[in-house]
């Protein structure tokens, strides 16, 4: 069984990503994608300026799976947006990983000069060069001012989210404009005190899963698409053993209710970087 969302644009994408943020430079990114690959996960996501673009596409050629088996995201640094140099930036990308394509790329913040980014990676996806095309951290305004003015519409919106912070109203918008919407720092981030919840320990105690599969669980079946990050093997294979159970509607609901509206990171609106 196949466990994949069907984008706007027909392309299909694994329903979880394997997300590395943070994840060290080196041999510990290649290692950690690797397990991935071998623990089932067929779809990563990295960016620029993470400074990994390299050691992803490593742990994929030393998994031995075919490029085409994997679903590769990276995304264009606001520098690049500022400067105006979207196209450049997707070809050194594309040089850095040793690929000759990605599968989706995606604005990283709606950095000022991003209408212009759009229209360059509107080129990109017409060209054939990029498979699907997207954005992050756009709130609702900057959506809709995008949609306005575009003529492709992004596939998704890759926006903070979890149970403390499930950012309901803009993940409902998005969905709206028949655009998916992927979870960043989807477990609460990087020393999350979420993962320690009772509530969430009880709910996977009835199904023998761990909090944290409960939360992957919880974004799956909102139609959330998460990118749960981990060095760790045994939970590298943890997020996605979550295949075999199913949260009941009231399960939902208490997980949901779980949001004390905290951030681990910026809005759209307020970052500086
Ligand atoms: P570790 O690398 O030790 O597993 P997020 O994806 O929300 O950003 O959360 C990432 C954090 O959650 C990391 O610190 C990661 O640490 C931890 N983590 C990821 N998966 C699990 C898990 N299954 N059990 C416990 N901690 C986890």
């Amino acid at each position: 069984e196949e466990h994949v969302v069907t984008l706007n644009n027909d392309v299909q994408i694994p329903e979880i990503g394997f997300g590395v943020f943070q994840t060290k430079q080196g041999g510990t990114t290649v290692e950690a994608v690797k397990t991935a690959l071998d623990c089932g996960y067929r779809h990563i996501d990295t960016a620029m300026i993470y400074g990994n673009e390299h050691d992803v596409a490593d742990g994929i050629r030393n998994s031995g799976l075919d490029r085409s088996d994997v679903f590769v995201t990276t995304k264009l640094w606001n520098d690049d947006i500022r400067a105006g140099k979207t196209k450049e930036a997707f070809e050194r990308s594309l040089k850095t990983m040793e690929f000759d394509y990605v599968d989706m790329y995606l604005i990283h913040w709606p950095a000022d000069g991003w209408q212009q980014a759009w229209d360059e990676m509107q080129e990109l996806y017409s060209e054939g060069r990029v498979k699907a095309i997207g954005v992050c951290n756009f709130e609702m305004d900057q959506l809709e001012e995008l949609l306005k003015h575009s003529s492709i519409k992004p596939v998704v919106n890759q926006i903070e989210s979890s149970p403390q912070f499930p950012n309901q109203e803009l993940v409902d918008y998005t969905h709206e404009q028949g655009i998916a919407v992927e979870a960043w720092s989807p477990l609460g981030g990087l020393n999350t005190k979420l993962l320690s919840n009772q509530k969430l320990i009880d709910i996977g105690m009835k199904y023998g899963k761990s909090s944290s599969q409960v939360i992957v669980r919880w974004h799956m079946q909102r139609g959330v698409i998460p990118l749960p990050k981990s060095t760790s093997a045994s939970h590298i294979a943890q997020n996605i053993d979550v295949f075999d159970f199913e949260l009941t509607p009231e399960e939902m609901h208490e997980v949901s209710n779980l949001c004390i509206n905290k951030r681990v990171g910026v809005s759209g609106h307020d970052f500086d970087f």
